[in-house]
């Protein structure tokens, strides 16, 4: 990845590549992945769990969304910059512009909503403010107390229409990507092979354009809890263990 500046239309025209993706909370996080040469960087709304130490998302507020929005943003990374439209916080045309106006604020530069046909409104009136969207469909986090857990979605045949139908919606409104979480792994690729944008998968099998994964599932630095689906690559929280018992000892 050069040093180039990634926008929302460049990742929109990296449909059929694979694109990395993953998500920072922190300046740190934001500047090392952007060494790295990732695209495209969410502040996702799992700071929620895996920072924060919230048992879900739907306690994230905006003003928490924005103090580390505007951590990441500090490291000036050439990816793009996307952040979550917390809980509730877009569930009318007039606060979801007011909201994602305060994300890009913050410094964000694309933000993301969960959910399809039902924010389309909502989305339309992000994208007239400027705001490049990101779109996020399957199992929304936001929706865990309604549905009673996280479960995955595009089982059932009534589920595959909906979401072929919400990602068609949303890739015409004008989403640069979409994010499938937990999407059955045939329909994230049916849904990959029939919409002209690029899809972002998370537990949604191999044949996504892209994989997204939250950081700290990647290198272990949240061990008590591991979605089924990741692979850490570290076991960070052992070696932060280890090290800290080492200079204990020493001192
Ligand atoms: O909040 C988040 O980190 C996300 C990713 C898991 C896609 O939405």
């Amino acid at each position: 990845m050069s040093a180039m500046k990634v926008t929302a239309e460049m990742i929109r025209r990296m449909k059929g590549q694979k694109i990395p993706a993953l998500t920072a909370y922190d300046y740190p996080m934001a500047k090392l992945l952007d060494e790295i040469g990732i695209p495209l960087i969410l502040v996702g709304d799992s700071l929620g769990m895996v920072v924060l130490g919230y048992p879900d998302t739907t306690q994230v507020t905006m003003a928490e969304m924005e103090h580390h929005v505007r951590a990441a943003a500090r490291a000036q990374p050439h990816a793009l910059l996307a952040a979550d439209l917390p809980y509730r916080s877009y569930e009318t045309v007039e606060s979801a512009v007011a909201h994602a106006k305060r994300l890009v604020s913050a410094g964000a530069e694309a933000v993301k909503a969960e959910g399809g046909r039902q924010i389309l409104n909502q989305v339309r009136a992000i994208m007239a403010a400027g705001i490049p969207f990101l779109g996020h469909l399957g199992m929304l986090p936001q929706s865990v107390r309604e549905e009673g857990g996280y479960h995955v979605k595009g089982k059932a045949e009534s589920e595959r229409q909906a979401l072929l139908a919400d990602a068609l919606a949303l890739a015409q409104a004008g989403a640069f990507a979409l994010v499938l979480e937990l999407v059955t792994p045939p329909v994230a690729k049916e849904l990959t092979q029939k919409i002209p944008v690029p899809t972002i998968g998370i537990g949604s099998g191999p044949d996504c354009d892209g994989q997204i994964l939250v950081t700290t599932d990647l290198l272990g630095t949240f061990p008590w809890f591991t979605p089924k689906f990741v692979k850490p690559r570290l076991n960070a929280a052992d070696q932060m263990r280890a090290a800290i018992e080492e200079w204990k000892k020493s001192i």
